[in-house]
């Protein structure tokens, strides 16, 4: 299977992974027919890109680190809870699942394609930073207790946002001065909101105040440095930033992995644990499994499996010849490198 933006599908392929809607219940099955009403049902319904099955991919298998379902299905969880002012403790069987799910992965590679466009919602966006928090602090050897803490400090890191005006939040151009003293209010809101949950650990609690913090300082809301922050603080700094940054906003439009990690590499290094961006970098697939790229010498193929001690250098298949390209491992593809995600 492969990963196509919906434009690129051709009407007649076929669907290779279930697809769902927001609440995590199946749209679609696998292996449907995709007609071109079907397709521009999807297009309407937010989706911006769809696994397929076809000749050129054949045998490619993308294994999701977490479910598409379960992921869904605990975001719609999260808005309702706090919709309703409900429970946080209400989450933690979901957010074991998820830390469960990460762990009998083993050798954590994460990629995660957006499926969905401008659709991908805050509470989304929420999984995602609780979904590469667990998986980078399960590189750094937490204990599962910890990655349970973890998790839910990510799922619940923007809860202060509630209290941030939408006009502010989607706000699509430039924040004035007194907007951005607003939205900065969001992680001491968001304390001041669990600090009164007996049911969460202090450490998430505190991770959920200082995702904002910055290694140099430079962060709030308490402008603490280096090791003054959590190892939760750090941790939740990374995915929080790299989840906004390969996702759509409403003023631009998303990073790929590879510009992300490279920010996080290169003009982020002072504001980032440097610790923690080197265990991430090492774990997030940058060109992920069924991703159509572009090699240095013109030729374009499909990645068929990452190595999470080289993510630049992945196994490519020629899309033309389906010759198998190990850019890590085999010493005629030294010279040869990815130079970028095609779209088609
Ligand atoms: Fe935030």
């Amino acid at each position: 299977m492969r990963f196509l933006t919906i434009d690129k599908v051709v009407p007649g392929s076929r669907l290779a992974k279930p697809l769902y809607g927001t609440q995590g219940i199946v749209l679609l099955r696998e292996n449907v027919e995709l007609t071109e009403a079907i397709l521009a049902r999807l297009k309407a319904y937010g989706y911006n890109g769809l696994y397929i099955e076809d000749e050129i991919s054949e045998g490619i298998v993308i294994n999701d680190l977490v479910d598409e379902g379960l992921r869904l299905r605990t975001a719609a969880r999260l808005e309702s809870i706090v919709n309703r002012n409900g429970n946080i403790a209400e989450m933690k069987p979901l957010i074991s699942e998820i830390v469960d799910s990460i762990m009998e992965n083993g050798d954590v590679v994460i990629h995660m394609n957006r499926l969905w466009g401008h659709h991908e919602y805050t509470y989304l966006h929420c999984v995602n930073v609780g979904i590469l928090a667990v998986s980078i602090g399960i590189k750094l050897n937490l204990s599962r207790d910890n990655l349970i803490y973890l998790g839910t400090a990510g799922l619940l890191h923007d809860i202060g946002k509630k209290f941030v005006p939408v006009e502010i939040l989607d706000k699509p151009g430039r924040l004035s001065d007194e907007e951005y003293e607003v939205v900065q209010k969001h992680p001491e809101i968001g304390f001041e909101i669990l600090a009164e949950s007996m049911e969460l650990n202090s450490v998430t609690k505190v991770g959920v105040l200082q995702h904002h913090e910055r290694f140099d300082g430079s962060g709030y809301p308490g402008g603490l440095k280096g090791d003054e922050i959590t190892i939760f603080g750090r941790i939740l700094a990374v995915a929080d930033t790299y989840d906004a940054m390969t996702s759509d906003r409403a003023y631009r439009n998303a990073f790929s992995p590879s510009e992300a990690v490279e920010y996080l590499m290169g003009d982020g290094n002072q504001l980032y644990d440097f610790h923690v961006v080197d265990v991430f970098v090492r774990c997030v697939a940058v060109y992920p499994v069924g991703a159509c790229v572009e090699l240095s010498d013109g030729t374009h193929g499909i990645v068929v499996q990452n190595y999470s001690d080289c993510v630049l250098r992945p196994v490519v298949r020629n899309t033309e010849t389906k010759e198998i390209i190990d850019l890590k491992n085999d010493s005629r593809y030294l010279n040869l490198c990815i130079t970028k995600i095609c779209v088609n």
